[in-house]
């Protein structure tokens, strides 16, 4: 059993905080990826589980031990990281065998594990090569059969595919998620990649400046984000936010007024959208752009294909507003557009502390 516990943890050096009050539950067997910008603190609470750094406030357990103060070779947990860290001078096989080695498992194992976990990362045929001998994909995967031949209670990766070209990215992700499911290992995976996050995680951890934002499954984070930090991180693109107030009971920038507000508004707002749940249209006349409950007029700032749809972006003040239209939309930049955005597409956040205002 391996369920893990943060209590309360910070971490500072001298005037520098890196991690703030962070506490956190993990099952048994859980997927938990910590995701967040540079410098937001991930790395800095992955050491502080394995044991790499002490915490300067607060508690970790795994299991039901308190490991403050534990060593990391006590705490029967495998990290992966970013640079391989592979012994150039060793074969792969060797590689694989290291941990193994040093921590004197009986000798008459190790050919059977070593075998067995290179074949779930799909090595087997390459055991007798050197690691310059290797791409960067299978190099990674060296460093998590490294990781898998000591059957840990937890795993801890951070960052192991940013390495890796976008093609091979996707191939090792499905890899891990395959391997995470066979081996029901709790593991906690770090990225800054949303993408990674939303597809591998049973629940993620988003993190902004040492701190926090929200805790969710993707669909959780995806749908109601918690703040307008998480609004504005996670999704390609990201959700549009647009800052306005309220007078007279209307939601009203320079370029849109929205009428049919929910009550309890504050009197400074952000308005978010997510761009696949707006409609654009080419307004046909005057008439058209008169007044139009949730409809944002702007002239077209550009128009980028995808293949499978087309972003329109529109800029509206400071911002930049992007809808996903049709594969077949066409606008030209400059002509004007509308963003129609429906009620049920609209989520609020207060402007003050950027909140999401549950309605
Ligand atoms: N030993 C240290 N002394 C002082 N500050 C540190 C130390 N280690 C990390 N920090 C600071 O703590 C903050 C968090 O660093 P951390 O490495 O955890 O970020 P991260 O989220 O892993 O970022 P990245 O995505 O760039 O790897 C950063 O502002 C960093 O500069
Ligand atoms: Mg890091």
């Amino acid at each position: 059993m391996a369920q893990i516990q943060l209590k309360n943890i910070c971490k500072r050096w001298g005037s520098t905080t890196g991690v703030k009050d962070f506490s956190l539950d993990i099952a048994d067997r859980e997927f938990i990826v910590f995701l967040g910008p540079s410098g937001c603190g991930k790395t800095t609470t992955m050491r502080m589980i394995a044991g790499l750094e002490d915490p300067t406030e607060g508690e970790i357990y795994i299991g039901d031990t308190c490991v403050n103060g534990l060593e990391p070779k006590d705490r029967d947990i495998a990290m992966v990281f970013q640079s391989y860290g592979l012994y150039p001078n060793l074969t792969v096989y060797e590689n694989i065998r290291f941990p193994l080695k040093i921590r004197k498992v009986a000798a008459e194992t190790h050919d059977s594990r070593v075998r067995k976990a290179a074949d779930m990362v799909e090595l087997g045929p390459l055991l007798d090569r050197y690691p310059k001998e290797l791409s960067g994909g299978q190099r990674q995967r060296v460093a998590l059969a490294r990781a898998i031949v000591r059957e840990p209670n937890v795993f801890l990766m951070d960052e192991p595919l940013s390495n890796l070209d976008a093609k091979l990215r996707v191939s090792t992700r499905a890899q891990i998620k395959h391997l995470q499911h066979s081996l029901q290992t709790t593991t906690i995976y770090v990225t800054h990649d949303q993408i990674e996050a939303m597809t591998l995680a049973d629940r993620v951890v988003v993190m902004s400046m040492g701190e926090l934002q929200q805790l969710g499954t993707p669909t959780e984070i995806y749908d109601t984000p918690a703040n307008t930090f998480v609004a504005g991180f996670i999704g390609s693109p990201a959700m549009n936010l647009l800052d306005g107030k309220i007078i007279d009971g209307k939601f009203v920038t320079e370029h849109t007024q929205i009428d049919q507000l929910p009550s309890g508004l504050p009197d400074a707002v952000t308005i978010g959208f997510r761009a696949e749940d707006i409609q654009v249209t080419i307004p046909t006349d005057q008439h058209d752009t008169a007044n139009s409950e949730g409809h944002i007029f702007a002239p077209v700032y550009s128009v980028e294909m995808l293949g499978d749809s087309t972003l329109i972006s529109i800029k509206v003040g400071q911002a930049l507003l992007i809808a996903k239209a049709e594969k077949t939309f066409r606008a030209e930049i400059g002509q004007t557009v509308s963003f129609i955005v429906p009620p049920e597409a609209r989520h609020w956040f207060s402007k003050e502390n950027g909140a999401r205002i549950s309605v």
